[in-house]
């Protein structure tokens, strides 16, 4: 079959592309490196993956087949249309494009830690020269001066370096050694003659796999810097998008195999090469990868059935994986490379939760104190002097842009702060400036304590229907129908084919089942340590976008609870925060092990009180209004 060739245009310049086969455009443009938004998962519902057609012939989800004409360039959904027959032209809009550097689910707070032991080292040595009186190997030679000299207790090798070896040593005696901390001991990973002054950069991967979103930072592990670091969604949410759905999609090896490949060939390799492309470095020169996540997530990133966390006793099949290396797992780094996951503490508080903890240093405070993670999953912890709880509960992937008309992450283009004026307008800022396109977590949180508090929205999430004809940003939903929504920024304001940014009654809604579930789980952690929330010293807020969460707004809508703004700290993205510290400090896997062992874990839906604080926290900020005392006074 001919090829069929093209050119994909970016900010950063054009690409040279080559197809084998007709495909879609989204597939097209991936495996060229780079990679679209797409967080409808492919359904063509999002808009995120739009692409302006150049030249080329294509067809549509129909099948109806069409040719660009010159100059009469055509924009189309990327998931949607197929490339056909070249030569093909494609431009990728700035805003379609996931890029390194967005900021806000990537961003964490770790000031304080200081650790630094990395887990893969490097050192230039010489060895002595081969004798008759010294018989010893040259592994023997290496591991001696490891030992004297970096009181590095070397014990293996992988089988690719003792292979290497002796070409290396049969004609150089000067030579760089890379070593890894893996499975307990450290093994030679690398050995390569050195003909350099200086010991050359090497990186490793910190990595936070959420439900919804992905988190990738690349370090220099000489110094421990994250040097670039870049976001996008789980791909696996093409199959499923939430934990729940996801485990029944990997009842079946055809269904685990599937959401494994997504995490891995659609998700991770697209953001390592998206990386090294910025960062001009080969994928080769990383040599370690540290992975932060749910259970599920790391279950299925292994490829192991995750079926029995699915039902009751929900038992995972094993809590601490060990290292694995990355050729074993298709991740494409030097293939050597370990590849690590934080440990779980049980099937629903996974290793990210551990990350949190471990980041917050929480446990080094003699205060009770309360750590909340806003994710898909909301994971929460609670301790004081006599014993930790931990919990997770299914608050869904609203507050990182998902089920919500017009959420999306926060990338360029994404309004982040809201504020209603009096006369019931509106205001609004966006990422980067740009013009809006959606609205991210940060600004949905806006969204609803402004709403609430100009009295647009009830106490039961509907609006105000009073307001229907007075206020011509409160519509009904087509012109039609009972349903109310709220125009955010009209289509004259928005970026090219965007059209009209709502939040409608049915957004509300699935906002208000997610800051419930999370707000009801925090109750029954408190009754459960007998504590009431003024005997907590510090509410440690953790999640991709908590750095950027209006803490006030947050509690007028009731999401967190009612104490002075000035005892939250935020550390944001720990489970990144956790997977960073896991791959610059040896020691914090002994931290790690600790954590798991420490919690008891509350199973909310066997907490007879569940159900009632949910259904409280139905309510705006909730129905329990002594509960928000600061609210009731506004
Ligand atoms: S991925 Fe194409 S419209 Fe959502």
């Amino acid at each position: 079959m001919t090829k069929i060739t093209g050119e994909i245009e970016y900010r950063h310049g054009k690409i040279s592309a080559e197809l084998g086969e007709p495909m879609l455009i989204l597939d097209a443009v991936r495996i060229h490196g780079l990679v679209l938004n797409n967080s409808c998962g492919g359904k063509g519902s999002c808009g995120g993956c739009a692409v302006n057609l150049l030249a080329g012939t294509y067809t549509q989800a129909d099948g109806r087949e069409f040719t660009v004409e010159a100059d009469q360039p055509v924009r189309v959904f990327a998931c949607k249309t197929r490339i056909v027959r070249g030569p093909f032209r494609i431009s990728v809009p700035r805003r379609s494009l996931v890029e390194t550097g967005e900021r806000v689910v990537a961003d964490f707070v770790t000031k304080e830690y200081t650790g630094f032991d990395p887990t893969v080292r490097r050192f230039q040595l010489t060895l002595p020269m081969a004798s008759l009186e010294d018989t010893r190997s040259d592994f023997e030679h290496i591991a001696e001066i490891l030992r004297d000299k970096h009181q590095i207790e070397l014990i293996g090798s992988s089988l690719s370096a003792i292979r290497q070896l002796p070409r290396v040593t049969r004609s150089h005696r000067k030579i760089t050694v890379t070593v890894a901390w893996m499975n307990q001991r450290w093994e030679l990973l690398m050995a390569e003659p050195d003909s350099h002054f200086a010991i050359e950069p090497y990186f490793g991967l910190a990595v936070d796999i959420g439900t919804t979103t992905v988190a990738m930072s690349l370090v220099d592990m000489i110094s421990g810097k994250i040097v670039d670091t870049a976001t996008c969604y789980n791909q696996q949410i093409q199959k499923a998008d939430d934990v729940a759905s996801r485990i029944i999609h990997a009842s079946t090896s055809e269904g685990i195999e599937q959401l494994r490949a997504l995490i891995v060939h659609q998700t991770l390799n697209p953001l390592i090469q998206t990386l090294c492309r910025q960062q001009h470095i080969e994928p080769a020169k990383i040599l370690r990868m540290v992975v932060s996540s749910n259970t599920v997530m790391w279950n299925l990133l292994l490829g192991i059935d995750p079926t029995s966390i699915g039902a009751v006793p929900f038992e995972p099949t094993c809590r601490n994986p060990q290292s694995y290396r990355a050729r074993e797992l298709e991740i494409g780094i030097f293939p050597d490379a370990p590849i690590d996951v934080v440990p779980s503490i049980s099937a629903y508080v996974g290793g990210d939760i551990v990350s949190d903890i471990e980041a917050s240093h929480m446990t080094q405070t003699s205060e009770p104190s309360l750590l909340i993670d806003i994710g898909t999953n909301g994971e929460i912890a609670i301790r004081d002097e006599t014993k930790m709880l931990v919990t997770a509960c299914a608050a869904g992937p609203a507050f990182e842009g998902l089920r919500i008309s017009h959420g999306m992450r926060a990338s360029i283009g994404a309004i982040e702060r809201i504020t209603i004026t009096d006369q019931g307008q509106c205001e609004y800022k966006t990422i980067g400036k740009a013009k809006p396109v959606g609205i991210c977590g940060s600004g949905l949180i806006d969204f609803l304590a402004e709403g609430f508090r100009k009295e647009l929205i009830a106490p039961s999430g509907r609006f105000n229907k009073d307001l229907l004809g007075k206020n011509q940003r409160i519509r009904l939903m087509n012109g039609t129908g009972q349903t109310l929504e709220y125009v955010i920024a009209d289509r004259s304001e928005t970026e090219e084919s965007t059209g009209d940014i709502t939040v409608t009654e049915k957004d509300i809604e699935t906002l208000v089942q997610a800051k419930g579930a999370i707000f009801a789980a925090i109750r029954i952690l408190l009754k459960r340590l007998e504590r009431s929330i003024n005997d907590i010293g510090k509410i440690y807020l953790a999640g991709g976008f908590a750095k950027y969460i209006d803490i006030h707004n947050a509690i007028t809508l009731g999401l967190l609870p009612d104490i002075e703004v000035d005892r939250y700290v935020i550390i944001g993205n720990g489970s990144l925060a956790g997977a960073h510290i896991g791959l610059i400090d040896r020691r914090a896997w002994n931290a790690f092990e600790k954590i798991v062992d420490s919690p008891q874990v509350v199973e909310l839906n066997l907490d007879p009180d569940f159900q009632d604080e949910f259904t409280f926290a139905m309510f705006l900020p909730n129905y329990q209004k002594e509960l928000f005392p600061s609210i009731a006074k506004q």
